[in-house]
Order: C-alpha cells, then sequence, then structure tokens
C-alpha cells in the first residue's frame, strides 16, 4: 500500500517536472539575448529506448533539415531532450525539430527584438487579473533556470522593488497595484552574465464575485388587504449565490397556522449574482394578521437587509361606500341625466336659442353683404281661384309678418317689379340682390315662370353657395317628382310646413323656424302688432 503510494507520488512529480519544463507549445516566440531552450516533452506512455539515438534539426528560410551538433554554433549545447542557446538571437528564427527513434516533434521558433527602452518585451507578457482586496502573488520562479540563477530582482514599471535569491510579492490588492512586474533571473553560464526576463501585466479588478445583497422594494410595504381574503408578500432580492433569503413570521415562539413561506426560486444573472424571491402566503386573513411586521431578510457574510410587510385593512372599500359610494353614484346619475336633459332641450329648442342669441348678441349678418332684400319670395303668380291661398300667403302673410313685424325686407316680383323690362334678367338679378329664397310649394307650382325662379336659386344655392333656399309647403306636396332633383338635396330643416290653424301666432313654431332660416338682422321696426294674424284668422 505505502509502496504504490509512494510510487505514485513519484509518477506525478516527474510528470509535472517535466510537463512544466519542457517546450509543448508549437510556436514560441523569444527574446533576443536572453538564454532559451527547447524541451521534448517524452510522454510517459512511450516505452523508452534509452539506446536510440536523438537528433535535432533545424531549418529556416528556404534551406532544408540540417542536423545540430555541439560544433554547429558556440550558442548551442544539445543536452539529450534538450537544445540551449547561450543566448538566442534573431537569426536563430526557424524550425526545429527532435527526433529519437520513430518519435519526433518540431517547434516554431521565432525571436523578436528586445525591447531598447522597457526592462520587459511587451510581447512577451503574462496576464492576470486580481480582484480588489484579494491576495495579489508575484513569485519570481522559473521551472528551468530557477536553479541556476545566483540572483532574481523584481521590478514594477521597471523600478527595482527586490533584489534576493527568491523574490516574492504577496499583500493584499489594491487598485494602484497594477502594472508590469519584471523577475529579472541571473545566471552564469561559461564564465558570461545572462539574464532572462519573465513579465506579469497585473490587472486589479473590482469585487466581482460578492455583491451587497440588497432586497429590491421599499423598506417598509403597507399591503392594503380585505379581511377573509388572501394575500401573497414578495420579497425578492439581488445576492450571492451563498446568500439566503428567509422571511421572519414568528409570534412569540408560535406561528400563525394560515401564514406559509413558499420555496425559494432563484435566477442566476451571468456574473454570478441571483435574483431570488420568496413568497410569504397568508390565507383567509383575520385581525390577528393585521399590524404585524413580517419581515424578510436576506442574510450574508457582509451583512443582512430586511424589508418589513405590514397588513392594512382596506377600508375605503369595506366601510365609506355605504354613503360615499351611493352618493357619489347618485351625483353622478344626476350629472349625467342633467347633461342628457340639456343636449335634448338644447336640439328641441335649438332653433328658440339660436333666435335668443341673436337678439341677445345683437347678430346682423345683412350689413356687409351689399344686398338689399332679405328674401326673395318665389310662388305661383296669378289670381286663379285654386292658387288663392298662396297668393294670399306669399304677397298678404310674408310680408304682414316679416316685414311688418319683424323687419325684413322681401322681394316679391308682383308687389316690387315695375312691369315692362325683361323678365328673366330682372328675375336673376333680383335673387342675386337677396339672401334667401323662399319658395312657397304648392300643388300647382310648376309654371314655366317660377320655374326658372326655382333654377335659378338653386343654381345659387348648390352650386355657387351664394344663396340659401326656404322652402315653405303651404299644401302638403305628394308628388315632388316634378321638382328639380337637386331640390332633394335640402336639409329638411330647410323645408317648413305651413299649418294654417296652428301657425297663427307670432311665436309658433313655423315663424321661429321661418325666423331661424332667415338671416341674422337686428332691426325691430313697427311697433306691436296683434299676436294673432287677422288676414289669417279669417281665411
Ligand atoms: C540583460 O541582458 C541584456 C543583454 O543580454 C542587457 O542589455 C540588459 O541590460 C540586461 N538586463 C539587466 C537587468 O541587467
Ligand atoms: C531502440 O532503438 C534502437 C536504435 O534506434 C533500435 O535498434 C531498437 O530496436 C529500439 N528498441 C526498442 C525496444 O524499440
Ligand atoms: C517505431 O516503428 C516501428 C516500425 O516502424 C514500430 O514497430 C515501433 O513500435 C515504433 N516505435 C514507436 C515508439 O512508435
Ligand atoms: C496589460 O493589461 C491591460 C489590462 O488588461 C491591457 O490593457 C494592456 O494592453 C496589457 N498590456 C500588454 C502589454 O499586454
Ligand atoms: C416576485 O418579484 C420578483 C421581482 O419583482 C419577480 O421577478 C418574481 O417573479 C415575483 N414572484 C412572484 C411569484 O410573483
Ligand atoms: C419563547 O421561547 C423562549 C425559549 O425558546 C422562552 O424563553 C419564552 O418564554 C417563549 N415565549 C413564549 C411567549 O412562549
Ligand atoms: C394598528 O395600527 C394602527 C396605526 O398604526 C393603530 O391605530 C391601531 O390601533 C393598530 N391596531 C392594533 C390592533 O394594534
Ligand atoms: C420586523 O422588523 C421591525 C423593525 O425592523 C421590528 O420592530 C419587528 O419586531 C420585526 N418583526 C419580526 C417578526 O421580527
Amino acid at each position: 500500500m505505502r509502496h504504490r503510494e509512494i510510487a505514485l507520488t513519484l509518477l506525478v512529480l516527474m510528470f509535472i517536472s517535466t510537463s512544466e519544463t519542457c517546450t509543448s507549445r508549437p510556436r514560441i516566440t523569444a527574446v533576443e539575448g536572453e538564454p532559451f531552450y527547447l524541451k521534448y516533452c517524452f510522454s510517459s506512455s512511450e516505452p523508452k529506448n534509452e539506446t536510440a539515438t536523438i537528433k535535432w534539426y533545424k531549418s529556416s528560410g528556404s534551406h532544408g533539415p540540417k542536423e545540430l551538433s555541439s560544433s554547429s554554433s558556440p550558442r548551442i549545447t544539445l543536452q539529450g531532450y534538450v537544445l540551449e542557446f547561450w543566448p538566442v538571437e534573431s537569426d536563430d528564427s526557424g524550425s526545429y525539430s527532435f527526433q529519437m527513434g520513430n518519435a519526433s516533434y518540431e517547434w516554431k521558433l521565432s525571436v523578436i527584438r528586445r525591447s531598447k527602452h522597457s526592462c520587459f518585451t511587451e510581447k512577451q507578457v503574462i496576464s492576470k487579473t486580481v480582484e480588489v482586496k484579494k491576495s495579489l502573488q508575484v513569485a519570481c520562479e522559473h521551472s528551468y533556470y530557477q536553479k541556476l540563477a545566483h540572483r532574481t530582482s523584481l521590478y514594477k514599471n521597471c523600478e527595482q522593488i527586490e533584489n534576493n535569491k527568491n523574490p516574492f510579492l504577496q499583500k493584499n490588492a489594491e487598485f494602484k497595484d497594477r502594472g508590469y512586474y519584471t523577475c529579472v533571473f541571473f545566471l552564469h553560464h561559461n564564465g558570461k552574465l545572462f539574464n532572462v526576463t519573465k513579465t506579469f501585466n497585473i490587472t486589479i479588478v473590482g469585487d466581482r464575485s460578492n455583491v451587497i445583497p440588497v432586497l429590491l422594494g421599499p423598506k417598509l410595504n403597507h399591503v392594503k388587504v380585505e379581511l377573509g381574503k388572501d394575500v401573497r408578500l414578495n420579497c425578492s432580492a439581488l445576492l450571492n449565490e451563498k446568500d439566503v433569503v428567509y422571511w421572519n413570521f414568528w409570534k412569540e415562539n408560535e406561528t400563525d397556522p394560515n401564514v406559509h413561506e413558499e420555496g425559494e426560486t432563484r435566477i442566476r444573472t451571468s456574473e454570478g449574482k441571483s435574483y431570488a424571491s420568496r413568497i410569504l402566503r397568508i390565507e383567509n386573513i383575520n385581525e390577528k394578521n393585521l399590524n404585524f411586521s413580517y419581515n424578510c431578510t436576506v442574510a450574508s457574510e457582509g451583512g443582512i437587509d430586511t424589508r418589513t410587510f405590514i397588513l392594512l385593512k382596506k377600508e375605503d372599500m369595506v366601510d365609506i361606500p355605504g354613503h360615499v359610494f351611493t352618493r357619489g353614484m347618485i351625483i353622478a346619475v344626476l350629472i349625467s341625466v342633467i347633461v342628457v336633459c340639456v343636449a335634448i332641450v338644447g336640439v328641441i329648442y335649438r332653433v328658440d336659442l339660436a333666435l335668443f342669441y341673436r337678439h341677445f348678441m345683437g347678430r346682423d349678418e345683412t350689413l356687409t353683404d351689399g344686398k338689399t332684400y332679405d328674401a326673395f319670395v318665389s310662388y305661383l303668380k296669378g289670381c286663379q281661384p285654386e292658387n288663392r291661398e298662396e297668393h294670399t300667403f306669399a304677397v298678404e302673410t310674408l310680408p304682414r309678418v316679416l316685414e311688418k313685424h319683424f323687419g325684413y325686407k322681401l322681394c316679391i316680383f308682383e308687389r316690387d317689379v315695375v312691369p315692362g323690362g325683361a323678365v328673366v334678367d330682372e328675375i336673376h338679378s333680383l335673387i342675386e340682390k337677396s339672401r334667401r329664397l323662399i319658395i312657397v310649394l304648392s300643388k300647382s307650382y310648376m309654371s314655366n315662370e317660377v320655374r326658372y325662379e326655382l333654377e335659378s336659386g338653386l343654381h345659387k344655392a348648390l352650386v355657387e353657395r351664394k344663396i340659401k333656399i326656404i322652402l315653405i309647403e303651404l299644401t302638403p306636396v305628394s308628388d315632388f317628382t316634378l321638382l328639380p332633383q337637386s331640390l332633394s338635396l335640402l336639409k329638411s330643416h330647410r323645408v317648413l310646413r305651413w299649418k294654417p290653424e296652428e301657425s297663427l301666432s307670432y311665436n309658433s313654431r313655423f315663424w321661429k323656424n321661418l325666423l331661424y332660416l332667415m338671416p341674422a338682422k337686428t332691426v325691430k321696426p313697427c311697433g306691436d302688432e296683434l299676436e294673432v294674424l287677422p288676414a289669417l284668422s279669417q281665411s
């Protein structure tokens, strides 16, 4: 047993020593002027043939492999598995191969220039990263030349900091420790002094592994709850791998049976930290659960952090609602009812409101447009018995109300135009001078003359948008097909229906609507007349 252990230890040591000092990398860089060596890595699985001869070859550039011997160069020594350079120079660059029996190995060596201005060569540095506050060690050890070195110096950024047999630096890393640490091994060979350098590029980094654990969210959390319901308190933390998160929910050595701590869930981040969350479930909340501090704690080497959760009864939704809520609802309903009523009244009394507004504001849109008449009245002329009604309405009723009572100026062809002259041109220019075209419709309206008025007016209204048309249906017109089709494009509120029995009063809807459609005008002429039209009351 013991023997086997010793044998094993020896084997391991042997393996380590060979693997440490032999040169296994196939591409090597060396610095000119320094001692250098190549050592074949003897594999322990290979059967060792002591009698086999060892051969070293060099090939460079166009030259083929050339066997090396001790006489090839005074700087080269051949020692079995090792080829040594005292020192290596730039013309030593090339391929080197080792051959022993049928085992062989090849390296590519490139010799770089020594830095003129620095104690080390930048291409030959070994990078090391050390965490701040962790141990920083720089040991000047050389697996091959250590034994030969009689003195070793340690430089930091090319300033000597130690000079003895085995310089060794150990301290707690600080950020100012970053820099280039160069070990220079001085050795004698054949009466000459040589030096070998080994440089570490040391970088100090911040503490990577340990975060100060923190619980997420505010220190004190008030959670509104309803009695009888469940609540889940979520405690989550950013922490280190080994830190723990837990809930403190014990009440004087005993726990509430309705309080349960759930398992932890962890998510690892790429930087070796974790997000952990742990839920505290409180079922069927009762009075005892209120006003108690449920504390969640994260504990680490660096310390602890705690968050407190307190359950509060959600009062706003249980007690006050009784009156405040209903009162609010009633107010809201009332307001909406009022809004709807106002809207409806507004629609119904739109005309009255508009007239009131006109009156109130003293609006007058007739002042600046340069027109003479407020309306041109188009009706069926002539005194045939069947047209009497229209004639009376257009020549008597309309002027009586609109002119005498409301102060408008109408243009009634029969009344206002002196006979003679070109009728068509006359009508055209009169319509042009009017703000509205009132068409008194009846069954027998369609005569050639009025048709012209109608079409001329319609053209202005619909195409030129110069005049607005007001249609008054004196008797119900069933057959509109005779009318120009464009008339059907008129908005329906521009068609007024004359109802002899209801439209007598000045305050009746008919006159109000007509006023609404007439241009706004402030002039109010002659004194008050009777509320009922005498002319109409007889008819
Ligand atoms: C090491 O040797 C080189 C030449 O081989 C010399 O230039 C250099 O100064 C030496 N370094 C030290 C620290 O003595
Ligand atoms: C050892 O090497 C010699 C010479 O190269 C050869 O003759 C002999 O057979 C080898 N022995 C073994 C065991 O390989
Ligand atoms: C060397 O080659 C011979 C035959 O060419 C073979 O028998 C022998 O095992 C080889 N030795 C090694 C160490 O590979
Ligand atoms: C030394 O390390 C630092 C930081 O990692 C890097 O910026 C710098 O280039 C390295 N120097 C050399 C010569 O490799
Ligand atoms: C708890 O909160 C964390 C962070 O806010 C979240 O990632 C996690 O999913 C939550 N857990 C549950 C069960 O809601
Ligand atoms: C809680 O436990 C401690 C020891 O475990 C004991 O001394 C203390 O009296 C207990 N308190 C109650 C309220 O049970
Ligand atoms: C709970 O806390 C509130 C305010 O912090 C306090 O008024 C109340 O008396 C407390 N109730 C209990 C049972 O401790
Ligand atoms: C929770 O923490 C608060 C203050 O940090 C403390 O007063 C309370 O006793 C703690 N509750 C528990 C159950 O530990």
